[in-house]
């Protein structure tokens, strides 16, 4: 590949470098500079609108920067030919916030896409592959069944087994425990450190549940809404005894502000 490398950091899968992100023509963060480390769960938090959800799909290379630069392994998200950014952005597995999964298809066809598309696995691997990330999430029996069976928490799963299903290096996750009851939502975290023990997915996920934060998560970023960019990253036990007094506020009533 021609994309010099400029890593800097050996433990990074990630490396975020003075990034500032619009959703439509408005800037809503700028000045983000940090690292996504190998093998960590990396929280993204703050107030509702702040920004959490399009700085993910920056991560993810689904949007273009209006300033700074995202790094994967050294490889710049954003540049390079469409084959290069197209191998940077397989290794990444997301579930978006709406967790949506194509109504029209069945759950095994949901996961079978994917590899369908990405891979050139034959239709009885293909199905193999779908059948293991089903079992994984605790959904062997869905296969067959469409997205509008499930209860609000299967879907949940299935979106996560989805997002697995190619085994990314990194699991981009947005909200995957919103609008799940406390048992199911702790299911779900579960499920995500499962998989970064067994499988060593990086993950980074954004949640407005300090429950699942403090559960699972190695480090938090916060952004925050006023000033439009991230006033504290670190471990979330440290930042709430000695984080910003907003940060530490936030976390103290479990995310709502
Ligand atoms: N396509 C768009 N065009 C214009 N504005 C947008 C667009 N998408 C999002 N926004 C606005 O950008 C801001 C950030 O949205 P974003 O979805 O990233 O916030 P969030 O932190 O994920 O919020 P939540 O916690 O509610 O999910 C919000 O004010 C939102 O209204
Ligand atoms: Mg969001």
């Amino acid at each position: 590949m021609s994309t010099p490398l400029n890593r800097t950091l050996p433990d990074a899968v990630i490396e975020v470098c003075g990034l500032g992100v619009a959703a439509g023509s408005r800037v809503v963060q700028q000045g983000l500079t940090f690292e996504v480390r190998r093998g960590e769960v990396l929280a993204i938090a703050g107030p509702s609108g702040c920004g959490k959800s399009t700085l993910l799909r920056h991560l993810a290379g689904l949007e273009r920067p209006v300033a700074g630069q995202v790094l994967c392994d050294g490889r710049d998200l954003h540049r390079g030919s469409d084959d290069e950014q197209a191998v940077l952005r397989r290794r990444m597995g997301v579930m978006f916030q709406a967790g949506a999964l194509w109504s029209s298809m069945s759950v095994g066809e949901n996961l079978m896409l994917p590899l369908r598309l990405f891979t050139l696995l034959p239709r009885d691997e293909r199905e193999r592959q779908a059948r293991f990330k089903l079992a994984l999430v605790g959904l062997d029996g869905a296969f067959d069944l469409r997205p509008a069976q499930l209860s609000g928490g299967m879907r949940k799963r299935a979106a996560l087994a989805r997002a697995l299903v190619l085994d990314p290096e990194v699991l981009l996750l947005d909200e995957p425990g919103s609008g799940l009851d406390p048992p199911n939502a702790a299911r779900l975290d579960e499920l995500v450190a499962h998989s970064r023990r067994h499988l060593g997915t990086t993950v980074v996920m954004v949640s407005h549940t300090m429950d699942s934060v403090f559960a699972i998560a190695d480090r938090l970023l916060f952004l925050d809404e006023s000033t439009r960019t991230m006033t504290a990253l670190g471990p979330p036990q440290e930042l709430l005894a000695t984080g910003p007094p907003e940060v530490r506020a936030f976390l103290r009533h479990g995310g709502r502000t």
